[in-house]
């Protein structure tokens, strides 16, 4: 029905609706006027895959992390992740984890909208307190596809590609390129927030970088439950290594692959609509 058209028939249908309205005056009436134009959806429908089509968004980007990867999600190393995560032993003032700013009860996100890292009162949550950072904590939840991370995109792969070290990992000094032997960004950056002194090295703490990664490694080394662990996925450990903060990154970077989360309702919507589309994300 056109537009003109269906404004003709209005009189006719409010004529019928006040007939209804006499009759049964009690009884909940029936909306009455013109429907919804079925070919908005469809206007819609081309305005959207187009949208998505313009932002390279194929809803594809989940299903693309193993081949990216070169091999499956390493469960074991990802559980051993998830536990140092969640675990203060990683700071150095034994008060903070990754998850006291990356929550998951936050969406991996911050409960704070500044971050409160060393000397918290022990809350995740609208009460966390103690000193503030200079930032808010981004979620971790898709991470693993980042060329660039942290809001100024400061920490990089010179590739542009987060699973591609060929051209190294830059970050600002101390670091610079020295993290470039890291298979993904993602375990690179993991060497960082151990030592930022707000986050969870706290201010009164001495030595450099390394010699701060250096008192952790020996920490989680001491403990034989992570040994036994680290041990069931690097044979050199299970032959008597010691730990180095390396594993410990791969293992947060690891977790950090199971929480890749794209396909959402909004995901699957790209999918039916959006064919195969070539993407820097990609
Ligand atoms: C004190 C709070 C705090 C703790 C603890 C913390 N982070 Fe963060 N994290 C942040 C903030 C703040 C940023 C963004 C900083 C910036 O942009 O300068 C960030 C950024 C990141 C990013 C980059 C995300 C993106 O989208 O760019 C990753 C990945 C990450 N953190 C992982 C970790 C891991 C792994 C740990 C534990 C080893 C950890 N974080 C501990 C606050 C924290």
């Amino acid at each position: 029905m056109s537009f003109s058209s269906r404004l003709r028939s209005i009189p006719a249908i409010l004529a019928v609706a006040g007939v209804g309205f006499a009759a049964c005056a009690d009884e909940p009436q029936t909306p009455t006027g013109p429907g919804p134009d079925e070919n908005i959806g469809v206007e819609l429908d081309q305005q959207l895959t187009a949208k998505l089509v313009s932002s390279e968004m194929t809803g594809r980007i989940e299903e693309t992390l193993e081949a990216r990867l070169g091999r499956p999600v390493d469960d074991q190393l990802a559980e051993v992740g998830r536990l140092l995560f969640f675990d203060p032993v990683l700071s150095i003032t034994e008060d903070n984890s990754c998850s006291g700013c990356h929550g998951p009860n936050a969406s991996f996100n911050d409960s704070q909208s500044i971050s409160v890292g060393i000397e918290n009162n022990g809350v995740v949550g609208p009460g966390r307190a103690g000193p503030r950072n200079l930032r808010r904590a981004p979620t971790v939840i898709n991470s693993a596809f980042y060329p660039k991370l942290m809001w100024d995109g400061r920490f990089q792969s010179h590739a542009l590609d987060p699973f591609d070290n060929s051209s190294g990992f830059g970050f600002p000094q101390p670091e610079g390129n020295s993290l470039s032997n890291l298979d993904h960004l993602l375990a690179a950056q993991a060497f960082t927030p151990v030592v930022a002194r707000e986050e969870m090295a706290g201010f009164d703490v001495q030595g450099d970088n390394d010699a701060i990664r250096s008192v952790i490694e020996q920490r989680v080394d001491g403990i034989a439950e992570y040994r036994a662990s680290f041990a069931e996925v690097y044979p050199a450990i299970a032959a008597g290594a010691p730990i180095e903060y390396r594993h410990i990154a791969e293992a947060l970077a690891e977790f950090q692959f199971t929480l890749v989360r794209a396909n959402a309702p909004v995901d699957q919507g790209r999918l039916l609509r959006v064919p195969h589309h070539p993407g820097l994300l990609e």
